[in-house]
């Protein structure tokens, strides 16, 4: 169904229909989206695509060339977490439109922490980056961010989607009902490891705890297990290199309505890719 379609079906009432794709992992995880997207967003007739990209460039940080690559293959914006600072060359790029890095940072870092767009309906979305404080970066409060945030974006716009990108599954769901029925939706990033609790909370909030990864699955989230289990073993410092094999893209569909900006679906999705 087209999105005139759509709306002509159900009268004043359009939907919006937004992509997810959780953190995308080295090369395979880029190679996985190339492969997997254009198909899936012309299927599921998304209009719009946020990808976390914090370890797109082998593993860990973001580059420009990498970005790029993303970005060609139909992805909107980029969301980044903790790795935001592990190549020096993100300062080349973290005034890009297109990047956000989690808002909660102090003010007067680089970059942005949320930003408005239009998906290809011409529908206005914005979309935040917030990073979660139980081991992971000491930085503002995530709650208090948001309570300053959402005025100054609904001057613009109801359509709001979170990444969380958060350790714990306590810190995330506390986050997700603190913002039911403020914003469209609350997505967990971070684990690489999908969770099973997608739902409309009561006030129209989509959420899930984490949305997985995309890449690498004969691994430890990303890394080859070969290393990752030495380094258990010894104690030793090794250095991490990303695994090749099972690719996985994992991802949400969100269906929201583009007057209130409340969900209406979670869809979860784990797509399986092959190797290399
Ligand atoms: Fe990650
Ligand atoms: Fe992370």
């Amino acid at each position: 169904m087209t999105p005139t379609e759509r709306e002509e079906s159900q009268g004043e009432t359009k939907m919006v229909k937004i992509l997810f794709i959780a953190d995308i992992i080295g090369e395979p995880g880029r190679k996985t989206v190339n492969k997997i997207l254009n198909e899936l967003k012309k299927k599921e007739n998304i209009e719009f695509t946020i990808a976390n990209a914090e370890n797109a460039a082998g593993g860990f940080g973001l580059t420009k060339n990498v970005a790029e690559e993303i970005i060609n293959s139909g992805v909107e914006v980029l969301t980044l977490g903790n790795h935001v600072w592990d190549r020096k060359e993100i300062k080349d790029i973290i005034d890009d439109q297109r990047i956000l890095r989690p808002a909660n940072y102090p003010p007067f870092t680089p970059g942005k922490g949320y930003n408005f767009y239009f998906s290809n309906q011409k529908t206005e979305i914005s979309v935040v980056n917030l990073m979660g404080r139980v081991y992971m970066p000491d930085l503002d409060c995530p709650f208090r961010c948001m309570d300053t945030l959402i005025p100054e974006i609904k001057k613009e716009t109801n359509l709001i989607i979170v990444d969380f990108h958060a350790e714990i599954t306590s810190e995330k769901q506390a986050l997700g009902w603190y913002l039911d029925g403020k914003v469209s939706a609350v997505i967990g990033t971070h684990t690489h490891v999908q969770t099973a609790d997608e739902r409309i909370l009561p006030e129209g909030t989509a959420y899930i705890t984490d949305c997985g990864m995309t890449g690498p699955r004969d691994s430890v989230i990303g890394i080859k297990k070969e290393i990752i289990l030495k380094k258990y073993l010894t104690q030793i410092p090794l250095r991490f290199e990303v695994a090749a094999k099972d690719l996985i893209f994992s991802a949400v569909i969100i269906d929201l309505d583009e007057k209130s900006g409340k969900a209406t679906n979670i869809k979860r999705l784990q797509i399986p890719a092959g190797d290399m």
